[in-house]
This record gives structure tokens, sequence and C-alpha cells, in this order.
């Protein structure tokens, strides 16, 4: 049975014997700590750290002052561990964990915590860790750090609706959120039960939120010290209003971060088998808002220009609207024959594709419901 202990290396001599690989990387790890370190290796990888070297073959006198010594050489580990045995120092040896007396565990760090892993097989160590990380990472294994009174705002891209298209930093967040207020296109994540969710998409029959309102619920949270974690369709910015949300806790003295999300604009396609630039077919694609169409004063976007340009277009918000937007690209020049591609539900089980052309896209996709992203270009035949 091993005795697990974490050591405070401080300005304490350390002495590493070797300099190869193995030695390398102990070195970088003790100095990190805070260690002196010493080497001592008639032969020196070019990638070992500054640090004093002896260069030449290990000798007993060499351990004399040495908190702890490092065996890395491969080849004289059992003679070193012998001196460091008779002089009560620990050695740990690289060439042979069963036989060492001390071990260096395989460690991962995340904030303030610290995890070391030690099996009999220093790789099935390593893999044990690496999966303890990703846990941390990624806010499977909660990591909530209470700190009472600093309420914060986080917004969070949350991708286009497959929840593996949260980002880590999206999921670290979520981790340790007091609340989380969630658009309709948002993921749908599990969160544990004591995390307050609030909806504020607009659902039919449930009670709605206008943007002012969001950013009022956003900063008064915040300063009763709750953790925010605004969690949004895609990412935070593309045309999802998170300037506004940022501003409004900017203003109120919140501290804000800004989590980019994997965008529809460019995942929808992606999901639906389309490139949106493919080498030798396109190499420009714009991405255009059509919540306000063709034709209407309100609109800023230069469809002729556009149409035009001729790559690849992706449209958003662009249900009910699709007749005066294909229209006004083939008025403007666009080929009427030009493919199109309309992704419902994108990344979703229930994602359904309907490819048609800019003459007859608006019969062909009249039943599509939003969400759904279009996508207009040769890079459609592509699928
Ligand atoms: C208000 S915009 C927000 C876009 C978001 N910020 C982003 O980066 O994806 C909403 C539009 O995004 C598109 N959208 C979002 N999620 C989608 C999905 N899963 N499938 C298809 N379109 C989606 C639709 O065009 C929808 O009308």
């Amino acid at each position: 049975m091993k005795f697990p202990l974490h050591l405070d290396l401080t300005g304490r001599r350390v002495l590493v014997v070797g300099a190869g690989a193995l030695a390398v990387r102990r070195v970088q790890a003790l100095l990190a700590a805070g260690a002196v370190v010493d080497v001592v290796a008639p032969e020196v990888s070019d990638e070992l750290p500054d640090v004093p070297v002896q260069r030449r073959a290990f000798v007993p006198d060499d351990v004399a002052g040495a908190w702890l010594v490092l065996a890395c050489t491969g080849v004289v580990d059992d003679v070193i561990a012998e001196v460091c045995e008779q002089c009560g120092i620990w050695c740990s040896r690289g060439d042979d964990a069963a036989r060492s007396a001390a071990w260096v565990p395989a460690v991962t760090r995340l904030d303030d915590v610290v995890v070391s892993v030690s099996t009999a097989d220093p790789r099935r160590s390593l893999a044990v860790r690496d999966a303890i990380a990703l846990a941390l990472q990624t806010g499977e294994l909660p990591l909530r750090r209470r700190r009472p009174g600093q309420g914060s705002v986080a917004l969070v891209g949350g991708g286009p609706g497959d929840p593996g298209l949260l980002t880590v930093r999206g999921r670290q967040l979520l981790a340790g959120a007091d609340v989380v207020v969630r658009d309709r296109l948002a993921p749908l994540v599990d969160l544990p039960a004591e995390v307050e969710l609030i909806d504020v998409g607009k659902t039919p029959g449930g009670p709605s939120y206008d943007q002012r309102a969001i950013e009022q619920l956003l900063v008064d949270r915040a300063r009763a010290g709750q953790r925010v974690v605004r969690l949004k369709g895609g990412d935070v910015h593309l045309f999802g209003r998170g300037m506004e949300e940022v501003a409004a806790c900017v203003e109120a003295g919140v501290p804000v971060e800004v989590v980019p999300g994997v965008s529809s604009a460019f995942a929808v396609p992606a999901y639906a088998g389309i490139p949106v630039t493919a080498r030798g077919v396109t190499q420009s694609v714009s991405v255009v808002s059509a919540h306000v169409p063709p034709g209407d004063p309100g609109s800023t976007v230069d469809w002729d220009a556009l149409a035009r340009l001729g790559g690849t277009i992706v449209l958003l918000m662009a249900v009910g609207r699709l007749e005066r937007v294909c229209a006004a690209l083939v008025g403007a020049g666009r080929d009427a024959k030009t493919p199109v591609a309309v992704v419902q539900d994108g990344t979703l089980p229930t994602q359904r594709v309907v490819v048609t052309t800019l003459a007859d896209a608006a019969a062909d996709a009249a039943d599509v419901a939003s969400p759904a992203v279009v996508v207009i270009g040769d890079v459609v035949g592509l699928r």
C-alpha cells in the first residue's frame, strides 16, 4: 500500500540524474513547482531547461543536500536508488516504477484542484488522468467553487442544438452556474438539480421576455451574487444580440465573459454534408440575415451586390421570406438554376434537408419551419 503525498519543493534542492526526454519533462515540472534543480548527466538533451548541469557520470556524493532524487538514466537507476536508500533520501526511478521508493504520479490541474493518479501501470495512470482531466474541463465532474457575493454573467454560445457542439469553456461555466438563462434555440443540457433554469425563449403560451427584460434579469441576478450563464443558440454575437447584453452588464458594473459558440451558419450546412467553401468551387461565403427581406424599407443588405458576388450565400432567419430573397437574387442576375439547400433543425435528430434551386426554392421548401439555414451556391451540389 502506497502513501500519497504532495510535496512543497519551493526553494528545495532536487537532483535529476540523466538529461534525456524523461529528465526534461521532470525538470520542467520541478521548476514549475519552484524546486532548485541540479542535473548530472554525461549527455544533455537540447530541450533541457536552463539549470546547472554537471556533464559527467553520477557519483554518490551528488545526492548530498538533495531532498529528492529523480533517477532518469535508464542505465544506473538502481545504483542511484541504492545510494539514496542508504542516505535516507527519497528516490524515484524512471526505469522501474515497481522497484522505486517514490512515484511521480500522472497529474492534472484545474484552478486550484490538483489530481494525482498512480497505478501499477504508468500508461494506465496517464489514461485515467486524461479521463479525469476531460471530465473536469467539460464540467462532467462538477467543480463548483463558491465565492459568495461575487456575481457574474457569462454569455455562452451554445451551438446550434446538438449538445456535443457546446464548447469545453461553455460546459465549465455551466458546471459552476447558479442560474442558466436559456434561449429557445440553445441546446438542451443536463443541469444539476440545484441550478435554476430560466427559459427566456419565446415559446407559444409561455412567459415572454423582451430584450431589455432579459438584460435586466442578467444584471439583477449577478448583483444578487449569482453566477449567471446566459446560454444562447449558435454563436453569442452572430445575429444574437450578444453585444446588447454585454453592454448592459458593463454599464451595471457586472463582470461579464463572452464564450463564442459554434454558429448555425457553418455547423448546420456541415451537418447536412455541405462545405460552405470548397477549393475550386468558391472563394467566398456571405452570411446574411433575411429577417428584413429585400424590398423592405428597413433592409440594409445590398441584394444586387450579393447576387453579383457569386460565391456561397448562407441565409439565417429566411423562413417565410424565401420567395422574395430568391426573386431578388435572380432579378439581379444570379442563375435561376443555382442549387439551394434548406436545412431545418440542423444538427438535431429531426434535421431535414430540402435540395432545390433558386427558381423552385419557395415552392419546394414551403413547409419548412423555423429554425432553418438556407445555403445558396454550387457547393450544395457537393453534398
Ligand atoms: C436569431 S438567429 C441566431 C443565430 C445564432 N446566433 C447562430 O450563430 O447560429 C436564429 C437563426 O439561426 C438559424 N438557426 C439556429 N439554429 C438552427 C438550427 N439548429 N437549424 C437551422 N437553423 C438554425 C436559423 O436561421 C434561425 O432563424
